[in-house]
């Protein structure tokens, strides 16, 4: 795994992404130099003297599509035999925690390409995107809202990133292939709502036999199509 991350964002609001990544966890992590951002504006990369990032579809049809020239001048600006470069949009794969898993562990460059309402040309897919993603099965009027959801669950999973007594941890949902178990602290009664015995014993065996349960529990409660993917392992699964 490389020492640090190099994430760059490549769209036509690139100070959308500011107030995001100088807050908190990413500002942070960028201090500490664990990622190095950069938002790439597509309009630095136009020729045209009205600065055209996009076009009338050809065929026909509503709507616009992003062009193929500045966007693939922009990303091969920045790209490296190591980049990859991913394209966020509604049609892309699911984004799940195994991806976000999989960028933290094996890449040391990301390159996102953000879309704004319309669609790119589909050259850009061919040739120029190595992934395509989606956050979800809904539409957004941008594609930057998407790539920082991914940014933020890449980064927190990059070592050193968390620290103070935030840690990803196994347990955490999706880690496991499970949802988190309930969690509580002080007070032991509040409103007369009690915490449960179990966690006053000081049996690690048995909390973990049953913080594995309620994660079992809620799990089929509320997303029982994650129990097939659930990974057994013995550090939560007692
Ligand atoms: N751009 C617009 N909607 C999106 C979504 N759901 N996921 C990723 N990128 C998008």
């Amino acid at each position: 795994m490389s020492e640090i991350l190099k994430i760059d964002v490549v769209t036509i609001f690139p100070q959308m992404l500011n107030g995001f990544l100088q807050e908190s966890m990413m500002k942070r992590a960028a201090a500490a130099g664990l990622v190095e951002f950069r938002a790439i504006n597509l309009r630095d990369f136009t020729t045209d003297k009205h600065n055209t990032t996009d076009d009338r579809p050809f065929g026909g049809g509503p709507g616009m599509v992003m062009k193929p020239e500045p966007m693939f001048a922009a990303v091969e600006s920045v790209k490296t035999p190591e980049s990859r470069v991913i394209l966020m949009t509604p049609q892309g794969k699911t984004f799940r925690q195994a991806d976000a898993r999989r960028f933290a562990d094996e890449c040391s460059h990301l390159i996102f390409i953000c879309g704004h309402y319309e669609g790119v040309d589909e050259r850009i897919r061919e040739s120029l995107v190595d992934e395509e993603i989606s956050i979800g099965d809904y539409v957004l009027t941008n594609g930057v809202l998407a790539a920082t959801v991914v940014i933020d669950a890449v980064t927190r999973l990059r070592p050193g990133v968390l620290g103070g007594g935030e840690v990803a941890t196994e347990d955490e949902s999706f880690s496991s292939g499970l949802l988190e178990y309930p969690q509580y602290t002080r007070p032991p009664e509040f409103r007369g709502m009690p915490v449960p015995e179990i966690l006053f014993s000081g049996d690690h065996g048995k909390i973990a036999e049953w913080r594995y349960g309620q994660s079992l529990k809620r799990t089929s409660e509320r997303r029982a199509d994650l129990l097939g993917g659930h990974r057994k392992n013995s550090e939560n699964n007692p």
